[in-house]
């Protein structure tokens, strides 16, 4: 088996919280991640596709075709978004790097021309990544529309 890994990055804002909690919980749970209004970070992905090289090409997967598939299905649409608000496939998500990673997976692990998804890495700084490697998993969805994130703006 070999691996084939191709990277893309992208920016966009986000804001951790769980509108089931008080804001108190919210806070403690969530830090700085908590800030009302977001705040940004630069994501950096990572995904690794597994197979063997094709006899004729070499290819396990032809990287421009995944480079493709990752801008049209994951990065033109989160770059420069609110990833709370912004973008269909997320939309009732908490969006930690955890959450992202399995979110990310089932935008483009159906649409691989060849090979099979074995990896998807989302490192939301230098020091913070996650990755998941397709284990079932079931994530619950909250009301996370803009009504429900309260904020008080100071003045
Ligand atoms: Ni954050």
């Amino acid at each position: 088996m070999i691996y084939v890994t191709r990277k893309a990055s992208f920016s966009a804002a986000h804001r951790l919280y769980n509108p089931t909690f008080s804001d108190e919980r919210n806070e403690a749970v969530f830090d700085k991640c908590n800030n009302p209004l977001g705040h940004g970070h630069n994501y950096v992905i990572e995904v690794t596709v597994k197979g063997l090289p094709d006899p004729l090409t070499g290819y396990v997967i032809d990287l421009k075709r995944l480079k493709d598939l990752l801008d049209e299905f994951i990065v033109d649409k989160v770059d420069h978004k609110h990833l709370n608000y912004d973008v269909d496939f997320l939309r009732g998500f908490i969006p930690t790097v955890e959450n992202l990673c399995v979110l990310f997976w089932q935008q483009i692990e159906h649409r691989l021309p060849s090979g099979q998804l074995h990896c998807i890495k989302v490192y939301e700084s230098d020091q913070n990544m996650a990755e998941y490697f397709g284990d079932p998993v079931s994530l619950p969805t909250y009301d996370l529309s803009p009504a429900q994130n309260r904020v008080e703006v100071a003045s």
